[in-house]
């Protein structure tokens, strides 16, 4: 049908477009006093990239993505998530010859899953997150935990719980690994299907099998093998987090769906959430750049559904009233319709968002448009009125009625109409 969506897929119309707005502009506000800048990238890049730099064996690029052949019989996908795409803009542009590190955000970039469709979990999303690259200092890990919690803190949230994790590097990785596998496998008979599967793939995944809690629960912990450097790293980010009075739970059991990882993974979960309920998460990936040809440039971030979060404020019952209203919607009587444009662009020049009836609508009617659009002055111009050079202005709030000549009309309504929807709160 052509009248519906592709699964999975949401449409964004007023007022709710306003909501983005509101939590777009103060994502940029919380990026620009952290230093952090905008990078815009592809919607689609070369299938290789992803395969790559998030990994065959994560179940985004696995079973998730949606590849294409192009006309020229290049394999493409649409981006399945941020990071590898800003890590291969940083290289091709040359940012790694900038002072480093280099402190990008991107904002509302729709995302690509072919995931199984359910509250919270979209085929198209939006996420905005940011990628900190050209350090390995873990006040950067904790810096971009910060900035997330601010974002997500000054939109109104409040049930918040950070987890927190190391799952080190290549140096000791392989060891945990081998101790891992070792133990699940001495599970087999306990485990669902898809971890049997999985054991011998990617078994740090198994970790996060949300039916064999009580296997995971009792595994082998990444943090028992860190190596010097990675233990270091990770009490550096414990200490730097607890100097920010940011409260966190180590939860040895979190390892994220992303191949790249190193070091640092962390989740916000939010309890309005339900199933769904890891709000947004991120970590390090020192070795993506490398994985990706260029040279090692370590590198923490994270990334955050935005529909989750509007989920998430739903739930606390913090979404800001959003309208889609104008300051001044002009009413005409008859005899003065042919005035009524003229007028609108006049306060619209002026920077007044005005509006007026285009089906002809009786004075009457002009009037209801104007309560359910919803205006905050109806200007009304009668015969009377034009001939003095001025309109009748009507607080449709407080239902009280002033003429005002119309050399003084747009500083007048400037100066009366009250800020409203979710801006009011920016
Ligand atoms: P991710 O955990 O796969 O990480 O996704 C980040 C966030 O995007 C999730 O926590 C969630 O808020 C949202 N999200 C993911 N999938 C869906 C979906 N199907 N529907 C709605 N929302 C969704 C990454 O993508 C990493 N690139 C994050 C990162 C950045 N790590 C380091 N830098």
């Amino acid at each position: 049908m052509l009248t519906s969506r592709p699964r999975g897929t949401a449409d964004i119309v007023p007022p709710d477009t306003a909501r983005w707005q509101w939590l777009e502009s103060l994502a940029r506000d919380v990026c620009r006093v952290y230093g952090y800048f905008e990078i815009r990238t592809p919607t689609f890049e070369h299938s290789e990239l992803f395969h790559r730099g998030v990994g065959d064996t994560s179940d985004i690029v696995e079973k998730e993505t949606y590849t294409f052949e192009d006309r020229g019989k290049r394999s493409l996908t649409l981006r399945p998530e941020g990071t590898a795409s800003v890590v291969r803009a940083y290289l091709e542009n040359g940012l790694h010859n900038r002072p480093q590190p280099v402190k990008l955000y991107y904002l509302s970039l729709p995302i690509f899953r072919y995931e199984k469709p359910q509250a919270g979990r979209l085929r198209e999303h939006h996420q905005f997150g940011v990628e900190a690259l050209g350090s390995d200092d873990p006040h950067l890990d904790a810096e971009v935990i910060a900035l997330s919690l601010d974002f997500v803190r000054r939109a109104g949230l409040t049930q918040l719980d950070l987890r927190l994790n190391s799952i080190g590097c290549p140096a000791c990785r392989p060891r945990y690994r081998e101790v891992l596998v070792e133990y699940y496998r001495g599970h087999t008979g306990e485990m669902c299907a898809d971890c049997r599967r999985r054991l011998e793939r990617n078994p740090l995944r198994l970790l996060d099998c949300k039916t064999d809690r009580a296997l995971a629960a009792a595994a082998p912990r990444s943090l028992d093998f860190l190596c010097e450097a990675c233990r270091a790293h990770f009490d550096g980010l414990k200490a730097a987090l607890e100097e920010l009075g940011i409260g966190y739970t180590v939860d040895p059991t979190l390892v994220r769906g992303l191949d790249y990882y190193t070091r640092t993974v962390f989740e916000f979960t939010h309890g309005a959430l339900g199933a769904q309920n890891a709000l947004f998460g991120g970590g390090r990936y020192d070795g993506l750049a490398e994985t990706l040809g260029g040279p090692r440039v370590p590198g923490v971030g994270f990334g955050l559904g935005m529909e989750r979060l509007l989920g998430a404020l739903a739930g606390e019952g913090r979404l800001p009233e959003a309208e889609t209203g104008v300051t001044a919607f002009v009413i005409a009587a008859d005899g003065a319709r042919a005035r009524a444009l003229p007028l609108v662009q006049r306060l619209r020049a002026a920077g007044v968002a005005a509006d007026m009836d285009f089906l002809d609508r009786s004075f009457r009617a002009q009037f209801k448009a104007a309560a359910r659009y919803p205006a905050h002055f109806a200007v009304i111009l009668g015969e009377a009125e034009l001939a003095a050079g001025a309109a009748a202005v009507k607080d449709l709030e407080r239902g009280v009625q002033e003429t005002v000549p119309l050399d003084d009309l747009a500083e007048y309504l400037r100066r009366r109409a009250p800020r409203s929807g979710p801006q009011a709160g920016a």
